[in-house]
C-alpha cells in the first residue's frame, strides 16, 4: 500500500485535485445503460445528467426525458421550467462521472493526449483506471484502451462510467494489479502509448520499453515531485529516450475594474507529467 491508499476514498491516492461539481441529485452511473447514453439537461447554472426515457425530479419540477431526446432541443418540466439538452463533451466526464480514484483534470488530459499523440486505432495501456476520466477521454479520440484497476469496486464503477462516456466497447477495464500481468503483457505486440497515474509507477516504468512499440510514448502523472524524480530516473535507466518532466500549472487571470493580473485563487498546480519515448 502506498500513501494513496487511505480509508478516505474522497481523497483517494492523495491527489489534491479539484472536486467535481456534479449536483447532488444527478443520477448515479448505475442508472446509465450502454445502449442509451445519457445527455445533459441545463437550466441557468444547473446541469444534470439524465438518461433517455428517464423521469427526473427536482425543485424545478418533473422533467420527462423522451427516449428519442435530441441534443439541441429544449424540454420543459411540468412547472414550465425549460432545460436545454446537450450531449456530453470531454470536460463533462470530469464533472459527471461517478468519482472513485482522483480523476485527472481536463487540462492534464489534454497534455497527455497532445504530448503522446493519442489517435484513432492506437492501442493504449493505462493504469490505474480510477474514475476512468483519462481512459474514457483517450477512447473518445478513437483509441482502444486496456486499463487496470486493482480496487474491484472502483473497476465496477469505471465500467459504468465508460457506458456514460459512450466508450464501453473501446475500454477494457481489467480488475487487478497491472504488476501481476506485466510478464504476459510484455509478450504482446506492443502498445502505442502507456499511461500511468499510480504511486507505484517507478516499479512499472522499467517494463515500458518491452510494453511499447518502437516510437511509442510513456506518460506518467505524479502529484508529488519525489515520485516524479524517481520515475524520471527509472525511465532513463530503462533506456527510454526524450525523457522530460514538467510541472503542470495554470494561472487563472483576473480582469477587474482596477486592472488585470493573475488571480489570487490557488496557484493551479495539479502535478508533474513525465513524457518519454521508446527509441
Ligand atoms: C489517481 S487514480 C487514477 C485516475 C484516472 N487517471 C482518472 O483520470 O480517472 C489511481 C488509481 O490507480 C489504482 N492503482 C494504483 N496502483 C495500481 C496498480 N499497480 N494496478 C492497478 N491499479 C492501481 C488505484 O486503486 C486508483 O484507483
Amino acid at each position: 500500500m502506498d500513501e494513496r491508499d487511505g480509508a478516505d476514498r474522497e481523497r483517494q491516492n492523495g491527489h489534491d485535485r479539484p472536486e467535481p461539481n456534479a449536483p447532488a441529485d444527478t443520477p448515479t452511473a448505475a442508472d446509465a445503460t450502454p445502449d442509451r447514453p445519457p445527455v445533459l439537461v441545463v437550466h441557468e447554472n444547473r446541469e444534470h445528467l439524465v438518461r433517455p426515457g428517464e423521469e427526473f425530479g427536482s425543485d424545478l419540477g418533473v422533467l420527462e426525458v423522451p427516449t428519442d431526446v435530441e441534443p439541441g432541443t429544449t424540454l420543459e418540466t411540468h412547472l414550465g421550467t425549460p432545460f436545454r439538452v446537450r450531449k456530453l463533451r470531454g470536460p463533462d466526464l470530469f464533472h459527471h462521472f461517478e468519482r472513485t480514484g482522483a480523476p485527472m483534470v481536463p487540462r492534464d488530459i489534454g497534455l497527455v493526449i497532445a504530448e503522446t499523440g493519442v489517435s484513432t486505432d492506437d492501442r493504449i495501456l493505462d493504469t490505474g483506471t480510477g474514475t476512468g476520466v483519462l481512459a474514457a477521454s483517450m477512447a473518445r479520440c478513437g483509441a482502444s484502451i486496456t486499463t487496470y484497476e486493482r480496487d474491484a469496486e472502483f473497476a465496477d464503477v469505471a465500467r459504468e462510467n465508460m457506458a456514460i462516456g459512450g466508450v464501453a466497447d473501446d475500454v477494457d477495464v481489467r480488475t487487478g494489479d497491472l504488476r501481476d500481468d506485466l510478464e504476459a503483457l510484455r509478450e504482446g505486440s506492443g502498445f502505442d502509448v502507456l499511461t500511468l497515474d499510480t504511486g507505484d509507477a517507478p516499479d512499472i516504468v522499467p517494463h515500458a520499453p518491452a510494453l511499447l512499440v518502437d516510437g511509442g510514448f510513456l506518460a506518467v502523472y505524479s502529484p508529488f515531485v519525489e515520485t516524479a524524480r524517481e520515475t524520471a530516473m527509472a525511465a532513463r535507466e530503462a533506456g527510454l529516450g526524450d525523457v522530460v518532466v514538467r510541472e503542470t500549472i495554470q494561472r487563472e487571470m483576473s480582469f477587474g475594474d482596477r486592472g488585470s493580473r493573475p488571480s489570487t485563487a490557488p496557484v493551479g498546480h495539479t502535478g508533474y507529467l513525465l513524457i518519454a519515448r521508446a527509441v
